[in-house]
């Protein structure tokens, strides 16, 4: 195990660095060389079908689910297709709204956990069509779907996933641009930003990668805290449901994830002093709330270690600590900023001395109900 493990004292560790290959071997072949849009030739859709589309619905568990939230925020903005998002497990058995004009697109790393494949059986028989996103070759949800748009990240061995969400995350923004492409809903300037974007974000990746040190730190100062909340809105709302789930995976600290508005409604209430509270601020759209949120929380006396772009100035006033992330289109943020999320629950698992890779009553493909 040691050997496969390349050096690296776990698996999760290993895969975290592994990410600037997986997002770019996703991308290969995928990506129009004039940057003026999405191949994807495993689908090859129309116009025409693109056009009767009337509603998307993803369907996924744990860590997919967060990428189709990810997905629902790209697809409803570059498409203008409406887009639900369900964990497998409430889809299966709500007699889900699914019909010929519905997409359902299945996400799954390994392409076996049975409440999701009960949930892609459940769409079919309503008549919808069925595309599966999916890390493994042949799996059962590959075979059973409609369409297969596979993420090459190759395998994943740690229970917590990070490089198959990375490339999931990958192929939402693919996929939203392809069918905006097609749909005529994303201006030629856009799509060649966003092929351009997400070109560069291998190396972006790497350059997070390069220095761990601030937040290994941040994992050892807090990593003894028992309450951890992570905020966000838009995309970093999103982000921050899938850093909460790293951390508690592996780590077992109590986190909590809110998307930032709905503080005041609940959650404020458990904002005493000293409290960790990890905030994104990568949505410029909102950031002015944002930073209002920030402020409703320093005046509690949480901690605040904030997620913000490099070269912003204005958040290191409001915060304790910053983690800064490369600049990138504002729709490929989470694939940057979830990196420093992971690596905080690592660390964090490894300060408090977690199995990492084996977090106890987790499995990493769930077959059973
Ligand atoms: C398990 C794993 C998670 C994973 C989820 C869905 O809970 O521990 O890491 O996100 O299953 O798995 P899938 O293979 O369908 O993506």
């Amino acid at each position: 195990e040691a050997a496969e493990r390349g050096g690296y004292e776990h698996f999760m560790i290993k895969e975290i660095y592994e990410q600037p290959k997986a997002i770019r071997e996703t991308m290969t072949g995928r990506l129009a060389k004039d940057d003026s849009g999405v191949i994807f030739d495993e689908l090859n859709w129309t116009k025409e079908y693109v056009a009767s589309i009337r509603k998307v619905a993803i369907v996924a568990c744990g860590t997919a689910y967060h990428a189709g939230m990810v997905g629902k925020y790209l697809i409803e903005k570059l498409t203008r297709i409406p887009v639900e998002v369900d964990v497998a497990s409430e889809f299966r058995y709500r007699s889900p709204l699914v019909d010929e004009h519905t997409l359902t697109v299945i996400i799954s790393q390994s392409g076996e956990t049975l409440d999701t494949l009960a949930g892609l059986k459940e769409a079919k028989k309503q008549g919808s069509r069925v595309l599966a996103v999916t890390n493994v070759v042949g799996s059962s949800i590959a075979r059973e779907a409609d369409h297969v748009i596979y993420t090459w990240a190759g395998p994943e061995i740690a229970v917590a996933s990070t490089k198959a969400y990375t490339t999931q995350l990958i192929v939402m923004a693919l996929l939203s641009v392809y069918m905006g492409g097609l749909k005529g809903t994303i201006p030629p300037e856009t799509s060649k930003e966003l092929c351009h974007g997400l070109k560069n974000l291998p190396a972006q990746a790497h350059e997070l990668l390069e220095d761990v040190e601030a937040i290994k730190t941040f994992a050892e100062q807090y990593g003894f805290n028992e309450d951890v909340f992570f905020i966000g809105r838009s995309l970093d709302y999103a982000v921050a449901l899938e850093g909460s789930l790293k951390l508690k995976e592996i780590s077992y600290i109590h986190a909590e994830a809110y998307s930032a508005g709905e503080l005041k409604h609940g959650t404020l209430a458990l904002i005493i002093e000293g409290i960790p509270v990890i905030a994104l601020a990568t949505q410029l759209d909102v950031y002015e709330k944002m930073l209002s949120n920030i402020k409703e929380v320093k005046a509690r006396d949480a901690v605040v270690i904030g997620i913000g772009f490099k070269g912003d100035t204005e958040i290191d006033k409001y915060v304790d600590h910053t983690i800064f992330i490369p600049a990138t289109n504002k729709y490929l943020t989470p694939i940057l900023s979830v990196i420093p999320l992971q690596l905080l629950a690592y660390y964090a698992a490894v300060t408090r001395g977690c199995d990492v890779d084996k977090p106890r009553n987790l499995a990493k493909s769930v077959t059973v109900e």
